[in-house]
């Protein structure tokens, strides 16, 4: 496969052509950023952390059956995926209250959610992805009522798995974001995960101690990000115990061939 011109530069992963039509790659960057681009870092090795992650968890969700565009990882920082049209919502799932929505709605931290919530927030850098109802993706038709009661239906399924595959390995999943595309199938669209999971894009506690083991530690100044990614990476299964947890090493590790 030849990696072509760059399509699109996002503020953790850029997506180049290919020689197919239907595939690009992903590039995951070492970029951070937090509150809409006004905190910014470049953190060695995240990336390459992310892009593992991310594997792991897509493809364990396409062994249950929810479509997602990933097609296979590369190398340490690229994986190819399916060209679809990004649904421009991004969608935020909660089981516990954290973050925005406490600031917002004055609900205490940490208070877990009788059921899973979603909220939508417009994909809008310029706007500050604001928080949107359901009416306002049915209003300006970024999305048909159809595709949405799919994508809830994906979401419910999502959470669950990951849920599960986090809390055993001694984590609580407080809550993340997904985005969605749409993909022609033979001649009509087909809604399917995109994007990335990865500690970027989910809160990850520590069961016993709540220790943020996601972007948090960057958002909040907590220092030691890779190390936590690295915690996730290997509870997880995908990296060995014995690593160390220097961006060095992860990216040694990351271009150890995949089995
Ligand atoms: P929030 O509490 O800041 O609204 O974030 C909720 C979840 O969504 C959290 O896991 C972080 C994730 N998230 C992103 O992945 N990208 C974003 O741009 C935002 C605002 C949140």
């Amino acid at each position: 496969m030849k990696k072509g011109k760059k399509l699109y530069e996002g503020k953790a992963k850029i997506i180049y052509a290919t020689n197919d039509k239907n595939l690009v790659i992903q590039y995951f960057k070492d970029d951070a950023t937090a509150f809409n681009n006004q905190k910014k870092s470049t953190i060695e090795g995240k990336g390459v952390l992310n892009n593992r992650i991310s594997e792991h968890i897509l493809s364990n969700l396409s062994q249950i059956g929810i479509k997602n565009h990933l097609v296979t990882r590369l190398n340490m920082r690229e994986q190819v995926i399916k060209l679809v049209e990004i649904i421009p919502i991004e969608f935020i799932v909660r089981n516990i209250a954290t973050g925005s929505i406490t600031k917002r709605l004055g609900i205490e931290d940490g208070t877990v959610l009788k059921e899973p919530l979603i909220e939508y927030c417009l994909k809008d850098d310029k706007l500050g992805d604001p928080l949107i109802a359901e009416e306002h993706i049915l209003a300006f038709d970024w999305a048909s009522k159809k595709e949405i009661e799919k994508v809830k239906k994906m979401i419910l399924r999502i959470n669950d798995f990951m849920i599960g595959m986090f809390r055993g390995v001694g984590i609580k999943l407080i809550d993340f974001k997904l985005e969605f595309g749409r993909l022609k199938v033979n001649g009509k669209d087909e809604v399917i995960l995109a994007d990335e999971i990865s500690p970027d894009t989910c809160r990850l506690w520590d069961s016993i101690t709540d220790k943020k083991l996601d972007k948090d530690r960057f958002r909040k100044n907590l220092g030691d990000l890779i190390p936590a990614y690295t915690e996730v990476a290997k509870r997880l299964g995908i990296l060995h115990e014995q690593s160390n947890v220097s961006a060095v090493n992860v990216t040694k590790l990351s271009s150890v061939k995949r089995k």
